[in-house]
């Protein structure tokens, strides 16, 4: 008799989880694709119908080899730790320019699902970084237009003329960076061409390239002449260029208020994990308690690897 009424419980809550699609088991997404390419992708993240939370739609394009994963059109996922506090993406802007024209060039980056944030915990800050010649960048908060930073770069440098700069930190010859303050969901940029003092290196149609990039030591990006003379940035050139990113659930503005009555249907934080509040009341982001090694996927029911009894299941969502 008991046991039947847990069943009837199970499949009703499976029924929600699956309309509503939040905390869903891992048997619910048992029919959805569990990597692209070489990526695995984890829950919220998904593809297909039930299998994402809104929000986190995720495509995966096979026209490529290996297939790529991609986060709206502008962001390539490369990454997600299984404990989903943070993805490694992909966000980079070859742009074309005029030969003999001084140009200004505006571009502009919004988190898919505005879920996504620059990354600055552990001390790993966000950095735009910029390659190309006689340019000055301001980057700005895509939200509060508040200026993140500025930096110039020159190709007057004897030794970059004679192409024989390379393994370099981007410091302003043939290439600069901007930390972010601190973590933005949406930004934009200004690139501004300038008539360089002496002569600088011919760049024939050579583009401008910008990319974001982690700002630790054994990550950032060193420069070489060649990023700067080629076409756009790819694997072969400049490498796979990544940045961290934090993801935040974002349809409620803090913990408290989505743990609140109604907006309890939408909670996405499971059983045993912790709710932590996002800064200025941008959302909120699940966390398995740090008491075990593998921490698991806190928005999965039962996804904290941690021995929940059995008798909880079926009190998860009353
Ligand atoms: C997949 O990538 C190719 C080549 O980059 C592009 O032409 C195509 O539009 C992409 N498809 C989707 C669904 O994004
Ligand atoms: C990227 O997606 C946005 C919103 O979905 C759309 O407005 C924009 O035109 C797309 N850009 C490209 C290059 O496909
Ligand atoms: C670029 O953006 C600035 C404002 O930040 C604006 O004044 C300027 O007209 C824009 N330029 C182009 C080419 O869109
Ligand atoms: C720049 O591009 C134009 C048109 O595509 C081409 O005719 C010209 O040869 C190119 N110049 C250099 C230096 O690559
Ligand atoms: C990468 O860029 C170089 C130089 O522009 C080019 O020769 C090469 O074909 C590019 N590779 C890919 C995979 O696009
Ligand atoms: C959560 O958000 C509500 C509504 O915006 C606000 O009144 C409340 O003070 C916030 N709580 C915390 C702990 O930030
Ligand atoms: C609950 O969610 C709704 C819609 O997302 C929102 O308008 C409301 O402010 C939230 N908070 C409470 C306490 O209902």
């Amino acid at each position: 008799m008991r046991l039947c009424w847990l069943l009837f419980l199970v499949a009703a809550m499976a029924t929600f989880h699956l309309t509503l699609g939040v905390r869903p088991s891992a048997r619910d997404l048992r029919h959805c694709p569990t990597s692209c390419g070489d990526v695995d992708i984890t829950y919220p993240f998904g593809i297909g119908t039930g299998c994402f939370r809104p929000g986190f739609e995720l495509i995966c394009n096979t026209t490529t080899k290996p297939p790529k994963l991609f986060f709206g059109n502008t962001t390539e996922i490369l990454y997600q730790d299984t404990d989903v506090r943070y993805v490694m993406a992909s966000v980079v802007f070859n742009i074309a320019t005029t030969p003999g024209l001084l140009g200004t060039y505006n571009r502009s980056w919004q988190s898919p699902g505005r879920v996504l944030s620059t990354y600055n915990d552990y001390g790993d800050i966000s950095q735009l970084v910029i390659v190309g010649c006689g340019i000055d960048v301001y980057l700005f908060d895509g939200d509060t237009n508040i200026v993140q930073g500025y930096c110039r770069s020159e190709c007057t440098n004897l030794a970059l003329k004679e192409k024989k700069l390379s393994g370099l930190p981007c410091n302003g010859i043939g290439c600069c960076t901007i930390d972010f303050l601190g973590g933005v969901r949406a930004f934009r940029f200004t690139i501004t061409q300038r008539q360089e003092t002496r002569s600088s290196i011919t760049v024939g149609n050579a583009t401008i390239k910008a990319f974001l990039c982690s700002n630790n030591p054994l990550e950032e990006f060193y420069f070489n002449t060649a990023d700067l003379l080629s076409e756009k940035i790819n694997a072969s050139t400049i490498g796979a260029t990544w940045s961290y990113f934090s993801v935040a659930i974002t349809d409620q503005p803090n913990c408290s208020i989505a743990q609140l009555g109604l907006n309890k249907t939408h909670y996405a934080c499971s059983k045993g994990s912790t709710c932590v509040d996002e800064e200025n009341q941008r959302g909120y982001s699940c966390t398995c308690p740090a008491d075990s090694f593998d921490y698991g996927n806190p928005y999965l029911l039962h996804g904290c690897k941690q021995g929940i009894p059995i008798q909880f299941v079926a009190t998860e969502n009353a």
